[in-house]
């Protein structure tokens, strides 16, 4: 089994980015503690990150046929972005969306998710245990298919 996590903007700077909402640690530590969960379940893990919508969107589309499942943190993109939400659907893997802070915690705009719609469901507020989350989600549903 092949999982992408794919992290829109901002997200490169995790560790150093208003940590008091989105923790200490690193998109790489994230990563490599996600890649030794990935192991004990078995599953192959990669990471992607981009501050372009368009990247993003190509990652999406290229994920066809080299990809099981998604994990994606959208970030500011979840908010605005209709091409993301459209290759989702346009793929169709099946995709779990996470978020390090609560968005429905914090102001208006963050409670709208454009992508959240195109994937099983939404795992928020839980730092970067949200990673974790996403992972077991993802995996249990891709077996129990
Ligand atoms: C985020 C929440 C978004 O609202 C924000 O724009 C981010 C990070 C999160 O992981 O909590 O960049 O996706």
């Amino acid at each position: 089994m092949k999982i992408l996590f794919l992290n829109g903007p901002n997200l490169n700077l995790l560790g150093t980015r208003e940590p008091d909402k989105y923790g200490n640690q690193t998109l790489n530590d994230i990563e490599e503690y996600i890649k030794k969960e990935a192991e004990l379940l078995n599953v192959e893990v990669n990471f992607y990150q981009s501050n372009i919508e368009g990247e993003l969107v190509d990652k999406i589309q290229s994920a066809k046929n080299e990809y099981d499942g998604l994990v994606i943190n959208p970030a500011a993109y979840t908010h605005t972005s209709v091409a993301i939400r459209d290759a989702l659907l346009a793929v169709n893997i099946p995709a779990v969306e996470i978020h390090l802070s609560n968005i429905h915690k914090r102001e208006e705009f963050r409670k709208i998710s454009l992508t959240a719609p195109a994937c099983i469901g939404q795992i928020t507020g839980f730092g970067a245990n949200s990673y974790k989350l996403g992972l077991i989600a993802i995996t249990d549903y891709l077996k129990s298919l």
